[in-house]
């Protein structure tokens, strides 16, 4: 057996707000090994995000704790969670959160110029990357020349460019079309497979969801 690349107990949070605390996440165990993927589903509100933000730490935890690759993330100091994120984490926000000055191609290169990738091996990754989502005519465009969609996919070819052993990914098809969708679930798929990639994705797609390792459906913040 494998040691889990990511497990969280009793992980929950609590947002204090004007009008009183509210529990967006609570009780969530969750386990992902490498070539795993954990899908977690629930209607809009029910706290995927919010789970998603402490499982990339993003964002710390009220209650429970993160731990990646058996360290616990929250007595991490601030550079050994940078090196975390650095060297083991791809991350697909909700919102995409690409550079809007730099290119496609200048987006997907940012993490591998962090991790001081050499520039021969950066633009042939790069141009891999964009491959494998589809946009290798659209390298040198920048997000506001890109559709949703199109900018929804340079945010995954992004995080996958330096290889990461997890990837967190916050409703990675929701901007796309069918055949795009099918696309980048395969392709997360495939790292999972063949590279051991693990993976937790927030989706609403059913053949995502049917075909991950594990489903955890959240309702009001909890397990249900
Ligand atoms: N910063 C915050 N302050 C206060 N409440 C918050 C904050 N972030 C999220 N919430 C609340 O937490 C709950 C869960 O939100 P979250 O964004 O995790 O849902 P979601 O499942 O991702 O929804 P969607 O499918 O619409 O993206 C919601 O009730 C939301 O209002
Ligand atoms: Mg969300």
């Amino acid at each position: 057996m494998t040691d889990p690349v990511l497990r969280a107990t009793g992980l929950g949070r609590v947002f204090d707000t004007p009008a009183g605390p509210v529990t967006a996440l609570a009780d969530v165990d969750l386990e992902v090994s490498a070539g795993e993927v954990l899908v977690v589903r629930g209607a809009s509100g029910a706290g995927k995000s919010t789970l998603l933000a402490l499982l990339a730490t993003l964002d710390r935890p009220t209650s429970g704790e993160v731990v990646v690759d058996g360290q616990a993330v929250g007595s991490l100091s601030e550079q050994r969670l940078a090196d975390l994120r650095r060297d083991r984490l791809g991350v697909v926000p909700q919102s995409f959160g690409l550079i809007p000055v730099l290119s496609a191609a200048e987006n997907v290169e940012v993490p591998l110029r962090v991790r001081r990738t050499s520039v021969a091996r950066r633009d042939a990754r790069v141009a891999e990357v964009l491959g494998l989502v589809g946009l290798a005519e659209h390298a040198g465009q920048r997000p506001d020349e890109l559709s949703g969609g199109q900018q929804q996919r340079v945010g995954i070819a992004r995080a996958l460019a330096t290889r990461p052993a997890l990837l967190v990914a916050d409703e990675p098809t929701a901007q796309l079309d069918a055949v795009n969708a099918r696309r980048v679930v395969d392709l997360l798929l495939a790292e999972a497979a063949e590279h051991g990639l693990a993976v937790v994705v927030a989706t609403h797609d059913d053949d995502l969801a049917a075909r991950a390792t594990r489903v955890l459906t959240l309702a009001s913040g909890r397990p249900a």
